[in-house]
């Protein structure tokens, strides 16, 4: 039994996706989110900096909630910071990639995949790594789409401009014919149904956030560190604007998004 919470963070709304998924398997566990919308987009942005901003928000969560576990629910991040983050502390962190391959290489029945995610994420090269270690004979077609986290950070999810700019950037993956598309940015889920029309029915799409929440559980139940008690709101803090990520963050989260709090690092 161990009371104290997880700490999550994104560069904005896109970790969201991963919070909901903890929420809904791990309703007993206390959660402190929070989402660097004043800083956002990371995915444009040099790996440098968003290995800056990670460290200086996993820094933060512990100090100031001492928070047992730190999932960094960011592709760019994961890809970004994610060793030096477990050299800054010995708490577990979890990122998002493997959770994402492993979901990906199970869905797929032709062995002709894709990744999609950012600049930062697909230049990376993270989720070329992932697959190869885990599969070498694997197709793998990687698109960055740079611009739709915008579109999800305006809250703009379904219109003629996303739907445009979703053809154009997802040209390579439809021309490879993969039966299963890999959403490597936590953002893009809120995308699906744009995507998935210009992906077609034969493609299956796939978000990390539920494989994570398993990938935590797992570290929880094995580290003997899960939370039994009295069910808590979770905690939500931005960097940006509090008011504008009250409004759309309940849009995309749910009710349990009830309040925000400033970040300041
Ligand atoms: N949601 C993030 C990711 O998974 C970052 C998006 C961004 O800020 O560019 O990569």
């Amino acid at each position: 039994m161990d009371d104290r919470p997880i700490g999550v963070f994104d560069s904005g709304f896109g970790g969201l996706t991963v919070a909901r998924a903890l929420i809904d398997l791990l309703p007993e566990e206390r959660i402190v989110y929070v989402g660097d919308t004043g800083r956002y987009p990371w995915g444009s942005k040099p790996l440098d900096d968003v290995r800056r901003f990670a460290a200086e928000i996993t820094e933060w969560l512990i100090r100031s909630h001492d928070v047992k576990m730190v999932v960094v629910a960011c592709n760019t991040a994961s890809a970004a910071a994610l060793d030096d983050l477990r050299e800054l502390t010995d708490r577990p962190v979890v990122g998002v990639i493997d959770a994402g391959v492993r979901s990906l290489l199970s869905a797929t029945e032709s062995r002709n995949i894709g990744v999609i995610g950012t600049v930062g994420t697909i230049s990376s090269g993270a989720y070329q790594h992932a697959v190869a270690d885990l599969d070498s004979s694997i197709r793998l077609t990687c698109a960055a789409c740079p611009g739709f986290v915008e579109f999800v950070e305006r809250g703009e999810l379904q219109s003629d401009q996303v739907r445009v700019l979703a053809q154009r950037l997802l040209a390579p993956v439809v021309d490879a014919k993969v039966d299963a598309l890999l959403l490597g940015c936590t953002h893009y889920p809120f995308l699906a149904p744009t995507i998935r029309e210009v992906m077609g029915r034969s493609c299956v799409l796939i978000s990390s956030a539920d494989e994570t929440a398993f990938q935590v559980r797992r570290q929880l139940d094995d580290g003997g560190m899960t939370r039994k008690g009295a069910v808590e709101a979770p905690r939500f803090l931005s960097s940006g604007d509090r008011q504008e990520f009250e409004r759309l963050g309940r849009m995309l989260l749910g009710p349990e998004l009830d309040r925000v709090g400033v970040w300041e690092g």
